[in-house]
């Protein structure tokens, strides 16, 4: 594994090893207090972030290591040639995480980096997410549950169809006709019988044992917002749709009152902060084992 683009590009033994290792971090971070010691990391965003930037960043002092953090529109990414931004920022550190608008960015970045390439967002998957996620199912439910996804079939999505297949959780989606997720994520992933794939929310629900949701409008999404808000309203988790012993993901950040209710996502069931927190034992997982393999 050189970079971390996209979970459809790993193969089943490399999505066990990272939750595997996130497990151990979690479990004794002091075992790993010196691991990257002397290591850089830069963060280069696009986009606006909460979990993925201050998880990386802790992490990565918590390995021992130092974290940098470039705005994308505030540095000559803004007015330069990507290539050559980038080769510069390989130059100087060890590790690079991105979160960008078009995955080709990401794609083009890792190509001339010189150093591994993290994708901490794309309009195509957010693996980063999708391994936390997996870790928390692990946590709490084991591998052998069902999750339904429920809303846009999107990055979040994508990735989960792609983590939830290669560590044998079941996985029902359901979005609106024309918001499905990527086809070719979709096509392996039925290869393992662990996908199903509907219009109906009701029915994706029926026998799981989580229920995720993720916004309706994702960055750049902005100018769609009021249509997307009319499309996806049967897919809100409320009571009326989520089981009651259910539990409840979100990968934050939440639009309460549209994807989601506040009494869900205020339930004694929801898990989100939970999943939210194990973003951080991923994120030291992913950067070891690119740093180590390098
Ligand atoms: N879930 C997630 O990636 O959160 P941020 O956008 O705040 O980083
Ligand atoms: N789908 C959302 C996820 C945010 C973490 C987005 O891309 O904005």
């Amino acid at each position: 594994m050189n970079h971390l683009l996209a979970i459809k590009d790993l193969d089943n033994k490399e999505v066990n090893e990272i939750i595997s290792l996130a497990e151990k971090l979690k479990k004794s971070p002091e075992n790993y207090s010196g691991a990257l010691k002397g290591k850089s990391l830069v963060m280069i965003f696009q986009k606006t972030s909460t979990r993925t930037r201050i998880s990386f960043e802790i992490g990565m002092t918590q390995l021992g290591g130092h974290a940098a953090f470039l705005d994308w529109k505030d540095s000559n990414f803004a007015v330069g040639n990507i290539f050559d931004e980038v080769k510069c920022i390989g130059g100087y550190a060890d590790i690079i995480m991105v979160r960008v608008y078009s995955h080709s960015d990401v794609e083009k970045m890792a190509k001339v980096a010189g150093v591994p390439v993290i994708n901490g967002l794309s309009d195509f998957e957010h693996p980063c997410q999708a391994l936390a996620d997996v870790m928390t199912i692990k946590e709490k439910k084991g591998l052998k549950s069902k999750l339904a996804f429920i809303g846009d079939g999107n990055n979040v999505c994508n990735s989960l169809i792609a983590a939830c297949t290669k560590t044998g959780i079941r996985i029902a989606v359901a979005t609106p006709k024309g918001y499905e997720p990527n086809m070719g994520i979709m096509e392996s992933a039925k290869k393992t019988g662990l996908l199903s794939f509907t219009n109906n929310p009701k029915e994706a629900v029926e026998g799981a044992d989580i229920v995720y949701t993720d916004t309706w409008v994702s960055l750049g999404q902005e100018k769609e917002a009021e249509k997307r808000h009319n499309v996806f309203s049967p897919y809100q988790l409320n009571r009326g749709l989520v089981p009651e012993n259910a539990l409840i993901m979100h990968c934050l950040p939440a639009h309460r009152g549209f994807e989601i209710t506040d009494e869900v996502i205020d339930s004694q069931n929801s898990i989100v902060f939970e999943q939210a927190e194990n973003r951080l034992h991923v994120q030291k997982a992913i950067m070891l084992k690119l740093l180590e393999e390098k």
